[in-house]
């Protein structure tokens, strides 16, 4: 589930998203959009990133 494309522009995987979010510290979806390039393109990810984010970053 982890190699799941989640923005198709970029052919980012949720596994990418998780380890931006784990291992470089992102916390917003423009963090990830630096990181990973994600989101960068169409913007139709985004709400897909916001619910990994949501998942992963601790308030
Ligand atoms: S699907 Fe992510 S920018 Fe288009």
């Amino acid at each position: 589930m982890d190699n799941k494309i989640i923005c198709t522009c970029m052919e980012v995987t949720r596994g990418q998203i998780v380890k931006a979010i784990k291992d470089k510290g992102c916390k917003t979806f423009e963090d990830v959009q630096n990181e990973t390039e994600a989101g960068t393109v169409c913007g139709c990810c985004e709400d897909d990133i916001q619910e990994i984010l949501n998942e992963y970053v601790s308030k």
